[in-house]
């Protein structure tokens, strides 16, 4: 008898996918991604809050798929610039920005200011293809230091520095990251209530009777590989 739930991560990368993966190892679920499928148009990811646009790429993976789904979102948002980049912390400087670029760009916009806090925040949304979601948060707290220091991670980690470990997140191992991240934080409320999550997909899956496919996506012709 197969009694694995299966669980599509909403993301084409499988470094993330992995994460994930090793996460919840020990849970009777099975971790699929995009790629494990033929092919699903790209979801804009034009929300105005992570929140948002977790729920959009959960929700809509899930309702194309008829599968559980799960996507996350998450990015830098800096006290004295509004709480800029948000949302569009992966857009910063222009599609074609590199890190390096965006990391120069907030800089230069934080030039001479001497409020510097700021906070990672990191939003999973677990979707069912009615729509119905469940939602877990993760936020941490720093400063954006004077220059870039360190050669780990990715993204804005060299200028996010951490008064706590004393370090920018760029000067941390993954494990130490992933111990105050935001993104470490919501998976571990995620890993910590995942019995829940998994009576919760089994009570709200729709049976194949009630599935309704997400208009204009009716022509999409999903394999499973
Ligand atoms: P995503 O939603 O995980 O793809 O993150 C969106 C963007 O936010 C990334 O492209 C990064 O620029 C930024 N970001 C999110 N998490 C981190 C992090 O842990 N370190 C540095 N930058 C991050």
């Amino acid at each position: 008898m197969n009694n694995l739930t299966t669980l599509v991560i909403a993301t084409r990368n499988s470094g993330k996918t992995k994460e994930i993966e090793d996460l919840l190892k020990d849970f009777p679920v099975k971790i699929k991604n995009l790629k494990d499928f033929g092919p699903i148009p790209r979801i804009e990811e034009d929300g105005d809050s992570f929140d948002e646009n977790a729920y959009k790429k959960a929700s809509f993976a899930s309702r194309v798929l008829g599968l559980p789904a799960l996507a996350d979102d998450s990015g830098l948002m800096v006290e004295a610039l509004s709480g800029a980049p948000g949302v569009l912390s992966a857009r910063y400087g222009g599609e074609n920005a590199t890190d390096e670029d965006r990391c120069g760009k907030l800089l230069s916009e934080m030039k001479g200011e001497s409020n510097r806090k700021a906070a990672f925040e990191c939003v999973i949304s677990v979707a069912v293809p009615t729509g119905r979601a469940l939602t877990y948060e993760g936020r941490c707290e720093g400063i954006i230091a004077e220059k870039p220091s360190g050669r780990n991670g990715f993204g804005y980690d060299p200028l996010f520095y951490y008064p706590p470990l004393g370090r920018t997140f760029a000067e941390m191992s993954m494990e130490e990251k992933s111990s105050v991240s935001h993104r470490g934080k919501a998976l571990f409320e995620l890993k910590s209530e995942f019995n829940k999550v998994l009576i919760w997909i089994s009570q709200n899956m729709p049976g194949p009777d009630k599935f309704k496919v997400m208009p204009g996506c009716e022509k999409i012709d999903v394999k499973i590989l």
